[in-house]
């Protein structure tokens, strides 16, 4: 039995022994939301760019014909909001992100926002109401994959976004700041992004593992314990332009030469320590030119664990390994940190929730950790926060090859509900109409 999608609205049609329910449309709306795209063949969606626009008001537009009162956030993040049986209710929010890396999947972030539209579009077809209302966010930069930052707009809704924030410009010069400006949002107001303690309930994010242990174990979902920490450096080596032709081998301080090193040095600090990935992602070498010697280059390190204790170590060996690579290469060494996110253990009372609404929907609630980072890693510093995992092909993410099967996206949205249902009635006391 196929899904009907009247009024751009999910409806779910199989019942049990038929076939999946929610999952044809879902993945419907990833494949239509995957055309909001800045570069045309493959899918880039940087936050603020004008794609991340059009897909912010395709989703707003999903959220109203779900039921939902809709509104957009100084910075950006679009919030959908279905009453609770009182009006005004402390909300669950449900939610993930819509803005995506370069040449990136079109499941990573988006199909946690698009399951929670298709939640409440099921609890308003059916008349339901808890005692909480459900908000479904959509935020923006999660990834950081324009700004020197990441978890952007989440974090401006629990307050733990410095302005400073507002004035770091993307590749080419333009800051946050302006490029709200140009986008409609408005940077000068980006305090009211902040939301009251007890207004959230809880957050709830559905979202591929992008990694290869649910499938591996045969698994389709998972319950997240904890989101691993990870430090961000920013690192430039200054060496010595020069002619390619005429500077001999011996006398060269090539900036890139000396990177190369140094990029194998953080490969092999994270191969030798357990619990430890590292990555060089970005390298700019400059002038990025055939037939000059690099004089500068630029690049960045990505270094996770789920243990702060561990990469604090790795990251004090890594930059010392750093120094002596740059003084036996007679170039300058200068390494900044731009981001370092401790690891996060999530609610104990929400993962609980979880793991029981994936037992309840039929399948075995295996818990495990997260490598990647994830707006759910801030929202637990706000209010108890989950994760539900979705099995991925191959484990693959941050690739346009990301992909799910119809079937895992029906359950994600079914287990998603069920959480939702579960975790309303385990909060249920707390509830007190408009308390903050
Ligand atoms: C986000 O996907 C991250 O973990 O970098
Ligand atoms: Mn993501
Ligand atoms: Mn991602």
């Amino acid at each position: 039995m196929r899904a009907r999608q009247g009024r751009g609205g999910i409806k779910q049609t199989g019942g049990r022994g038929e076939a999946p329910g929610f999952g044809a449309a879902l993945m419907a709306r990833l494949d239509a939301l995957a055309r909001f795209t800045e570069v045309p063949g493959e899918l880039t969606r940087r936050y603020l760019s004008p794609a991340h626009l059009e897909a912010m008001r395709q989703v707003a537009a999903w959220m109203a014909d779900a039921g939902m009162s809709v509104r957009t956030d100084p910075l950006c993040s679009v919030f959908g909001r279905y009453e609770g049986r009182a009006a005004g209710a402390p909300a669950i929010m449900l939610g993930s992100h819509i803005d995506t890396v370069v040449n990136a999947g079109r499941y990573d972030g988006n199909l946690g926002v698009l399951a929670a539209i298709a939640v409440v579009e099921e609890l308003a077809r059916t008349g339901e109401r808890l005692a909480h209302a459900i908000e479904v966010a959509a935020f923006g930069e999660e990834e950081g994959s324009r700004f020197p930052t990441h978890i952007l707009t989440s974090s401006a809704l629990t307050g733990a976004a410095a302005p400073a924030l507002l004035d770091l410009k993307d590749a080419d010069g333009i800051s946050v700041r302006e490029a709200l400006a140009a986008a409609g949002g408005d940077a000068a107001a980006y305090r009211a992004c902040r939301r009251k303690r007890g207004e959230i309930a809880a957050y709830l994010e559905l979202h591929i593992e992008q990694g290869p242990v649910l499938e591996d174990e045969g698994l389709a979902l998972g319950a997240v314990t904890a989101i691993q920490g990870s430090l961000r450096l920013r690192v430039t080596v200054e060496g010595f332009a020069g002619h390619a032709g005429t500077v001999p081998m011996g006398s060269r301080r090539d900036a890139l030469a000396a990177t190369s090193e140094m990029i194998l040095a953080v490969e092999r600090t994270a191969l030798a320590t357990p619990d430890l990935v590292a990555t060089v992602g970005r390298l700019r070498p400059l002038p990025g030119i055939t037939n000059v010697i690099p004089g500068s280059v630029e690049f960045t390190i990505d270094m996770r664990s789920p243990s702060d204790a561990v990469r604090r170590k790795a990251g004090k060996a890594l930059l010392a390994t750093l120094g002596e690579i740059a003084r036996r290469r007679r170039v300058k060494l200068g390494a900044e940190t731009y981001q370092e996110n401790p690891a996060v253990v999530l609610d104990a009372g929400v993962v609980d929730t979880v793991a029981e609404a994936i037992a309840a929907c039929g399948h075995a609630p295996k818990r495990l950790p997260s490598g990647a980072g994830h707006d759910a890693m801030i929202m637990q510093k706000f209010c108890p926060s989950g994760m539900i995992f979705l099995r991925c092909k191959d484990g693959v993410s941050h690739n346009p090859a990301e992909s799910i099967t119809v079937g895992d996206a029906d359950l994600g949205v079914r287990v998603l509900l069920e959480a939702a249902r579960r975790l309303d009635r385990r909060l249920a006391g707390k509830v007190r109409a408009g308390a903050q």
